[in-house]
């Protein structure tokens, strides 16, 4: 029985913590490996609705939760985000929970940063505004407060010192006031007897979990085209979100990461700025928004939506060493004619099959599509691949032949059963 990593293979929003949710009862742990509370991954179950940002989705059905060292954790968030979940009746205690007590902490003054930035800046990234970018850079930069640095006084006071002696000119150059020390560490102390309870080296519990023949699921955030390596850069997210990184963001060994289910939506959407070939301007644009409810979880921005790009997941199977997918929103396809799939781009007389690297090109591409009849059916809450119209079928078909990589489970509504398994990623 393999582990199993999913991972989103566009823009984010693919629907990760549906098909977590789901899964999580065949694991025996599910991880958070990268990213922090920019995520948002919303799950419905009857009519309970759960929109989960920095918690593994796994929680929601009782299954033992790790927030691993490659996320970035705002300890405040952490907390509210435990009570919001617990007035839901999802008891999240230290038993539930691990807290890896090597992750780095999102502070008020990387929000600060990451907030003053985007209001200066002429060529908006569109964040969500919650620090993630400058908490990484920190990391990065080796001036980190970690987790484990709640728990010793004196460790707390010398980085405070540190990062402020790095934050102040910045600060200052962007019109920000003087960030106070003191504060900072009072606020610490006073999160810190509630946050170290979950705190434990998660590397070690995960790697006895694995020797004793636990599954792990890993839950990706963000997608493959928000990577910080391989996504439209600079437009992209502060982390790695492929799949390679599910190892490397737990302390598992690079083996661990299993079979790689990528979360493909069945048109592509995007939050935030950024090149997108496929994006649709017009009342087909729209009307996919409002079928598909297409607003952020975390900022309720409207996202862009246009037709399914096809050469853009065949990269992301690529990327990720994808062995199959989870299709989700199907049913919002439905109803229309005709529906398009791009097959690759043009740029002037050049052909491409992926996305190039540079950013004015990735701006200028024009997509070549093919045309696809649709289906009046619904194929709204189907829980069986003979329900589907031949239609629906046949789309679906297309985009296994163009990505290059089959279909495992398919998604007909934001409920949780509302699943067609046509293999067990666990089983493979
Ligand atoms: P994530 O960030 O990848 O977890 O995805 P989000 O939760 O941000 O966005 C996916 C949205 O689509 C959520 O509101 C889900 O409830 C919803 N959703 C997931 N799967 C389906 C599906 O198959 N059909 C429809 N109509 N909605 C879905
Ligand atoms: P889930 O896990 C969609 C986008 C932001 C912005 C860019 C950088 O729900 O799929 P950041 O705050 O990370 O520095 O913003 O990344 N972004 C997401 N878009 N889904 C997400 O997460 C996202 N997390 C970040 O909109 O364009
Ligand atoms: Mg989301």
């Amino acid at each position: 029985m393999a582990n199993v990593t999913v991972i989103g293979a566009q823009w984010g929003d693919e629907g990760k913590g549906k098909l977590v949710d789901w899964l999580s009862n065949r694991a025996d742990v599910v991880v958070r490996f990268q990213g922090g509370h920019n995520a948002g991954h919303t799950l419905v179950v009857g009519d309970q609705v759960y929109k989960l940002s920095l918690l593994p989705s796994g929680v929601v059905q009782g299954k033992l939760s790790v927030i691993g060292n490659g996320v970035v954790v705002d300890p405040w968030h952490l907390l509210e985000e435990i009570a919001k979940l617990g007035g839901q009746g999802v008891a999240v205690t230290p038993e539930l929970l691990i807290l890896a007590d090597n992750a780095c902490l999102i502070l008020p003054l990387h929000k600060d940063l990451d907030q003053a930035r985007e209001k200066a800046a002429i060529k908006k990234i569109g964040t969500t505004g919650r620090g993630i970018g400058p908490a990484y850079e920190d990391k990065v930069g080796r001036r980190a407060i970690r987790v484990a640095d709640l728990a010793d006084r004196e460790a707390l006071i010398a980085k405070i010192d540190r990062l402020l002696a790095h934050h102040g000119p910045l600060r200052r150059g962007l019109g920000l006031p003087e960030a106070d020390g003191a504060a900072l560490l009072a606020e610490l102390e006073v999160i810190a007897p509630k946050v170290l309870p979950f705190a434990k080296p998660a590397w070690l519990h995960l790697n006895e979990l694995v020797r004793a023949g636990r599954r792990v699921l890993f839950e990706g955030a963000q997608g493959a085209l928000l990577d910080v390596d391989h996504g439209t850069y600079p437009y992209v997210t502060s982390s790695n979100t492929v799949a390679g990184q599910a190892a490397a963001g737990s302390g598992l060994g690079a083996k661990a990461t299993g079979y790689i289910l990528g979360i493909v939506k069945a048109y592509t959407t995007r939050v935030g700025e950024g090149p997108f070939p496929t994006e649709l301007f017009d009342e087909i644009g729209q009307r996919i928004g409002e079928v598909g409810k297409e607003f952020g979880t975390v900022t309720g921005r409207a996202r862009r939506c246009g037709w399914f790009d096809a050469a853009l997941v065949r990269q992301s199977v690529a990327l990720n060493g994808i062995a199959g997918i989870a299709l989700t929103k199907l049913d919002v396809l439905d109803g229309f004619a005709t529906l398009k799939i791009c097959t690759g781009y043009r740029l002037g007389d050049q052909e491409f099959s992926y996305l190039p690297a540079g950013l004015k090109a990735q701006e200028q591409l024009v997509p070549v599509y093919e045309e696809l009849e649709g289906w009046s059916d619904s194929t709204q809450g189907a829980r069986s691949w003979r329900d589907l119209p031949a239609n629906a079928v046949k789309y679906v078909r297309r985009i296994e032949e163009l990505i290059g990589a089959p279909v495992a489970l398919l998604s007909t509504s934001p409920q949780r059963d509302d699943t067609i398994m046509m293999r067990d990623p666990f089983a493979d």
